[in-house]
């Protein structure tokens, strides 16, 4: 049998895009009515590069290996309101590569708050190239076209997954679980949950495998999806996060049952506004000035509160919530929170 390799986490490429550990924040004021439930946040809104989230940590990943072979032109794809899309954008532009974006109707809204405000608003600034496409194309063709007329044309181009949640994106939140451990060591503050949205499962994936390589065994890490509903969206993270553990230690495996999703908030749809969600935004902004964004933090924030108040979190826990950004999606969902 051949002898399994390891490889050390510092040795995978690294593109610095963050200015160094997010802030971890207790949320002192809200938590007076949590019945006990003691809730932290993980500012990783709050990042100096194209107004942060979580996939910047994904990038820096992704546009070390994409620097690595040598490609030339990032190619990725997200519905019109993508976070994910701005981020690529915005560190492509920072790394000094030429970048498109492909765009889809993922979310069944329309009018120019949605189309034309928030992200969309930011690639204008940022002079993206932008495939905006027609509703019903099929995106994965049109990629491996415009792959291939890249090539044809002499240039190197780089795939980036859905999320950046390929295997290589995911190790920017194994690094995120890292620096978790790190700051509760030093404050002491030690967690027994941790919370995340899920949407392409990447950010969950690299947790989980974070967790299993720390050996560490008083730690949940659950999420709450926005997209897909439990059978999927546990499949899907489930591999995403043995993808990464493999690329780290291909001995170690996680099994499908410790991948803990809840999949109670998504709502009507992926992107359509709940009640919940909308409560959820208001009450964080008026109680500690933090503001959730309306299609992932705002959801998953939705679920924890409801779940707090159903006395599924034990008294004294101490819970931390990784807020992942995205809030230029607010201002394509004005109408939403009218009052
Ligand atoms: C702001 C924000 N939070 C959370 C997520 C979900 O992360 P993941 O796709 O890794 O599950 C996304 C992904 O698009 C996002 O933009």
């Amino acid at each position: 049998m051949d002898t399994p390799t390891f490889n050390t986490f510092n040795s995978f490429p690294r593109f610095n895009l963050l200015d160094g550990p997010t802030n971890i924040q207790s949320l002192t004021r809200l938590n007076k009515q949590l019945n006990g439930v003691e809730v932290y946040v993980k500012r990783d809104d709050v990042m100096g590069m194209g107004l942060g989230g979580n996939k910047l940590r994904k990038l820096e990943y992704l546009i070390a290996d994409a620097k690595q072979q040598g490609a030339d032109v990032l190619i990725t794809s997200g519905g019109i309101q993508s976070n994910h899309a701005r981020l690529t954008a915005v560190a492509a532009g920072y790394a000094g590569l030429d970048y498109e974006l492909v765009l889809t109707h993922a979310v069944p809204l329309e009018g120019l708050e949605h189309d034309k405000n928030g992200n969309i608003l930011l690639e204008q600034i940022l002079g993206a190239k932008v495939h905006n496409l027609p509703k019903g194309t099929d995106a994965k063709i049109f990629i491996e076209d415009r792959i291939n007329t890249l090539k044809a044309s002499g240039k190197k181009p780089y795939l980036i997954s859905l999320g950046g949640s390929s295997a290589i994106g995911c190790l920017g939140y194994v690094n995120c679980f890292n620096e978790i451990i790190g700051q509760s060591n030093q404050s002491g503050v030690h967690f027994s949950n941790i919370i995340v949205p899920n949407g392409s499962g990447g950010t969950q994936a690299g947790l989980v495998a974070g967790l299993k390589l720390s050996g560490l065994s008083n730690i949940s890490i659950l999420s709450y999806s926005v997209l897909s509903q439990l059978t999927t969206a546990q499949a899907i993270t489930h591999k995403k996060a043995n993808a990464v553990l493999n690329l780290l230690n291909p001995e170690l495996k996680i099994g499908q049952d410790e991948i803990l999703i809840d999949p109670h908030f998504i709502g009507e749809a992926y992107g359509i506004p709940t009640t919940a969600m909308i409560g959820a935004v208001k009450l964080l902004a008026r109680t500690e000035g933090i503001f959730l964004d309306p299609v992932y933090s705002g959801k998953a924030f939705a679920g924890l509160l409801a779940d707090i108040h159903a006395g599924k979190f034990t008294k004294g826990d101490k819970t931390l919530f990784i807020l992942t950004g995205g809030i230029p999606g607010l201002f394509a969902y004005r109408s939403a929170f009218e009052e």
